[in-house]
């Protein structure tokens, strides 16, 4: 039923992206939202290229369908995100797909991926920046909007971003990230002209990501007015603007009374034992021990959608089914060829 630029672009069934998440992502919730039809995206974070490897095998122990790595352009506190071995590593291990967030990838990169017939994509977050990642030569760009969870850079919600960037890019295909969580918000994504979405905050609900459970019962419970951007999360990424659920450590940032100096808990990442600073923008995970009052609990404003945990294929199928009624389904023709509504 599906089928435009997205879904030919990588045979795919459902123009269903799964956001990648380092920490609370997983090669089986990148594997789930795969399997359902969509493209699950794996975002390691800084951890080494043979972690990459790694993961890249488990996804492929469980899913032969096409899926994506997601690589973060930036320094972090753990060293570069991304390196020239990562990059290397997506290529020896031939993925389908490789999406590039945060900063513009190296032109290099992009040359070298889509000589080894990966396709690349690229994030942005206004206009200009992906009118810069067309000119880099993406085969897509995800359009990030301001109501996005986890680091986010737009000023724009996506009813103003999407339209505008759709008009400047033209046969550019844009994916909508931001805001979407249901039936009803992917249906409009696709009426503001998005040829796919893109969606985090709602899979990581899911019982395949690896957020502790105290996260996950935290997003259930939120209101769509809960969620607040913030810079004080991330001695490990500094002043990279966060969509968080507000919480205690939020409210003290917020009257300007800094926390004290002192470890807030205990976790692995990225393979090792990691004990974590006062607004350590380490998410809390199944692995994790310390008060959530005190740690970054990086949400969307989509939260509000998020009423019950459930299995990742489970969520990707009744998102796609509901936009696919509210459209109008097969009697309106739509999407058409071009994807586009006009
Ligand atoms: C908990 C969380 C962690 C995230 N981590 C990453 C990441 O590591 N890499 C990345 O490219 N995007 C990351 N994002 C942003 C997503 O790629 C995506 O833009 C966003 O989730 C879309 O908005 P939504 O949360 O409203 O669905 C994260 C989002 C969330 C909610």
């Amino acid at each position: 039923m599906w089928n435009n630029e997205i879904t030919r672009q990588l045979g795919i069934k459902l123009p269903f992206v799964g956001a990648g998440m380092a920490i609370v992502g997983s090669p089986a919730l990148t594997a789930a939202v795969s399997n359902a039809g969509g493209i699950g995206l794996f975002c390691l974070g800084p951890g080494t290229p043979e972690m990459l490897a790694d993961g890249i095998d488990s996804i492929r122990r469980l899913s032969s369908a096409p899926f994506g790595v997601d690589f973060i352009v930036e320094e972090t506190g753990f060293g570069p995100a991304t390196t020239e071995a990562h990059v290397e590593v997506a290529i020896a291990k031939r993925v389908p797909l490789a999406v590039f967030f945060w900063n513009p990838p190296e032109e290099r990169w992009i040359s070298e991926l889509n000589r080894a017939g990966i396709k690349v994509w690229g994030t942005a977050y206004s206009v200009e920046s992906a009118r810069r990642l067309k000119a880099l030569g993406a085969d897509a760009v995800i359009v990030q909007s301001h109501e996005a969870g986890g680091h986010v850079r737009s000023d724009l919600g996506a009813m103003s971003l999407l339209p505008a960037v759709v008009d400047a890019l033209e046969r550019t295909p844009i994916i909508a990230a931001g805001g979407i969580a249901d039936g009803r918000t992917a249906a409009a994504a696709f009426m503001l002209g998005a040829q796919a979405v893109c969606v985090g905050t709602r899979l990581l609900a899911s019982d395949e990501s690896l957020a502790s459970a105290e996260y996950k019962e935290r997003l259930v419970r939120a209101h769509g007015d809960d969620t607040v951007v913030t810079t004080i999360f991330g001695p490990e990424w500094p002043d990279a603007p966060m969509r968080v659920l507000k919480n205690s450590s939020v409210a003290r940032s917020e009257q300007g009374n800094m926390p004290p100096k002192q470890l807030i808990g205990e976790t692995v990442v990225f393979g090792r034992s990691y004990k974590m600073p006062a607004n350590s923008a380490v998410l809390p995970t199944t692995q994790t021990r310390g008060d959530h009052e005190e740690m970054c609990l990086a949400a969307g404003a989509s939260v509000a959608a998020v009423r019950s945990i459930e299995p990742a294929d489970q969520i990707v199928r009744d998102m796609m089914t509901d936009a696919w009624a509210l459209i109008g389904g097969n009697n309106v023709k739509y999407p058409p060829e071009t994807g586009r509504n006009r």
